[in-house]
């Protein structure tokens, strides 16, 4: 995507405040950034974490449900291992009590959408 459809991406993602897909909003990147996401996640292979392609993959992208969203949210606040326990042996995600659930909804649209 050029830098004019990142603009635009991300000025369609604001003006319609948080409901739609967080498609390549840079903010939501640069906030994923600032914390340590990226430590452990990387968009197209296996780190700590799974790929973020793969998660966006197992969740249907962009067509996950706003229960899947909200579950998502949920295990980045909270934590906790289970669902990718065959590509990471077991090891679990560290919880984020510092993130509101709107900014941990936010992350996993940007994922979801990558
Ligand atoms: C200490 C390493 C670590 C950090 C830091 C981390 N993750 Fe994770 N993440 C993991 C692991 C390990 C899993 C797999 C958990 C499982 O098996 O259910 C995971 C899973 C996920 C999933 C999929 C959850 C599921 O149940 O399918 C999302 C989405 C995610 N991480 C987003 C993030 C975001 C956004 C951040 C930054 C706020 C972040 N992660 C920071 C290690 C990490």
């Amino acid at each position: 995507m050029n830098t004019k459809n990142l603009v635009f991406a991300a000025a369609a993602v604001l003006s319609l405040s948080g409901t739609a897909n967080a498609a390549g909003n840079p903010a939501v990147k640069n906030m994923m950034e600032k914390s340590d996401c990226f430590t452990c996640h990387a968009l197209d292979h296996k780190l700590v974490g799974p790929s973020y392609q793969e998660v966006a993959a197992r969740y249907h992208g962009n067509k996950a449900s706003a229960a899947t969203v909200t579950m998502l949210a949920e295990k980045i606040l909270k934590g906790g291992n289970g669902n990718w326990n065959q590509e990471t042996g077991g090891m679990p995600m560290t919880p984020h009590p510092q993130l509101t659930v709107a900014q941990a909804k936010a992350m996993v649209k940007w994922v979801l959408a990558q």
